[in-house]
């Protein structure tokens, strides 16, 4: 067994994996002596993949599509924004002096938050905030948006039942309701936490929900921007914003978990857009 504390992500389809580098780029800059790999398993390898990699020594693994409800199963202790959130992208082995734990967090919403407001400089409070999509990424975002001062959180899905579901689940958390398409007017923030980027689709937006104070952002990330952000620009959008912040910011909310120390992210943002 190597004597270097050892951590990976775990997804499936993670060609395109930015964790790594990002990861690398924290170790080196913070001084931490740690390898970061990649573990690529369908569905039915999880539970396995996770044992193996733990039983070796593994400490901690960042937990993608399309696992992040099966880590929750599979975790022995949550964070309680883990719980809230009904998924879990970050595990934590051996957390809290006990050996055997395996604790579940889930550091996505917050890694949103805090690109929007500290990278982004933008003030949430009393927005009015579109999230479209209703599925495992919609929930992990749901409360720390809430928590994060919106006014208003309307959920618009391609399936408006799971919108509503989402609303209903997160009410007591504030002014959240979901949007069968019609018409609410401009929204100040739309967030696209829907899979259709992956996939190069437009997620359907309700009409006039886009207007020249409006600021839209991809929970998604690709080389040339996605199909949503081409669309944002053509609307007429104040701000058309791609997720590699979040997808920074929720790197080192899971490596301050691992590691107690928290990684300048700016420099890693900078390289990674270069
Ligand atoms: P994830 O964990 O990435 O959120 P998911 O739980 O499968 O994955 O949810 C995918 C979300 O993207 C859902 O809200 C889905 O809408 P449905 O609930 O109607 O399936 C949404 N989505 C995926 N492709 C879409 C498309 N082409 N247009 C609109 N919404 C889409």
């Amino acid at each position: 067994m190597s004597s270097i504390d050892r951590y990976a992500v775990i997804g499936h389809g993670l060609g395109h994996s930015r964790s790594p580098q990002i990861h690398a780029l924290f170790a080196q800059s913070t001084g931490q002596p740690m390898q970061y790999g990649l573990i690529d398993v369908p569905a039915a390898g999880f539970a396995a993949a996770v044992r193996d990699f733990l039983a070796g020594g593994g400490r901690g693994l960042n937990v993608t599509v399309p696992h992040k409800e099966a880590a929750l199963a599979l975790a022995t202790r949550l964070t309680p924004r883990a719980r809230r959130a009904g998924a879990v992208n970050t595990l934590a082995h051996g957390a809290g002096g006990d050996a055997t734990a395996v604790l579940g967090d889930n550091t996505d919403g917050a890694g949103l938050v805090r690109d929007i407001t500290v990278n982004l400089g933008y003030a949430l409070t009393g927005t009015r905030v579109l999230l479209l999509g209703a599925g495992g990424a919609a929930r992990g975002v749901i409360a720390p948006l809430l928590e994060g001062g919106v006014g208003e959180l309307k959920v618009h899905n391609r399936t408006p039942a799971r919108a509503q579901r989402l609303a209903q689940e997160f009410a007591d958390l504030g002014a959240i309701a979901s949007g069968d398409g019609e018409a609410g007017g401009e929204y100040d923030l739309i967030i696209n936490a829907t899979s259709a980027s992956l996939r190069g689709e437009l997620p359907s937006v309700p009409p006039k929900a886009c207007g020249p104070h409006t600021l839209c952002y991809d929970m998604a990330y690709g080389s040339s921007g996605t199909v949503f952000l081409h669309w944002a620009r053509t609307a007429g959008a104040a701000g058309a914003l791609m997720g590699l912040g979040m997808l920074v910011e929720q790197a080192a909310e899971s490596f301050l978990l691992w590691r107690g120390v928290r990684p300048d992210t700016a420099p890693v943002l900078a390289a990674l857009r270069t």
